[in-house]
């Protein structure tokens, strides 16, 4: 399977994906893409030998078809079988998603359904919650709604800021994506529940 993982900065969730994918893993990356051209990630793929590319959302002010029309070109280009959406802060169009229907995921930092959108720690903190997690899914139209692909359950503490929980959550995202990529590209879509 031909994996393109999509990024808009430093691409540590992208990084774990790509250093899964070896030996007998079902999937390759064939492509890096970013709406940001200065994207950290990038560099950090192309180090790795992986074809990038790059497509600047501030070129296309109030014109999302247009952005869209533009990352299309590579991303097509690099015929990937899978779309992995991985700390990509743009919202895809219902359109750009129908594409790639059943073969797009994405990795959201909470238990959805469960604060879908942003600022998720902080919600949860100043909701008096005692856990957290972070949630892999299919992309539909939408957002932070399809079906779920995996989850890890994180405990909240006392003082936890919204920083200090954001970066515990993220070492269950680099465990839990490589986990549920390998499981779907196999064909599995039963749900990683770590
Ligand atoms: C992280 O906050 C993570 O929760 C979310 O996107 C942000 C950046 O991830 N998925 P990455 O380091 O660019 O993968």
């Amino acid at each position: 399977k031909r994996v393109a993982i999509l990024i808009s900065g430093g691409g540590s969730n992208m990084l774990r994906l790509v250093e899964d994918m070896t030996g007998d893993h079902p999937a390759r990356p064939v492509l890096v893409a970013s709406n940001d051209p200065s994207a950290a990630g990038l560099a950090r793929a192309e180090r790795l030998g992986i074809p990038t590319a790059s497509v600047d959302h501030r070129d296309f002010p109030r014109d999302r078809a247009g952005f869209e029309a533009a990352l299309l070109k590579p991303l097509l280009d690099a015929q990937p079988d899978i779309i992995c959406l991985a700390g990509f802060m743009r919202i895809l169009t219902p359109e750009f998603v129908t594409r790639f229907a059943g073969r797009m995921l994405n990795i959201h930092p909470s238990l959805l359904p469960s604060y879908p959108g942003l600022n998720t720690h902080a919600r949860a903190i100043a909701a008096g919650d005692r856990e957290a997690g972070v949630t892999v899914h299919e992309v539909t139209p939408e957002l932070d709604a399809g079906p779920i692909l995996g989850q890890a359950r994180v405990p909240i503490l006392p003082d936890d800021t919204p920083e200090v929980l954001a970066s515990r959550v993220l070492v269950h995202e680099h465990l839990l994506y490589p986990a549920v990529l390998r499981r779907f590209a196999a064909g599995d879509r039963s749900p990683v529940m770590l």
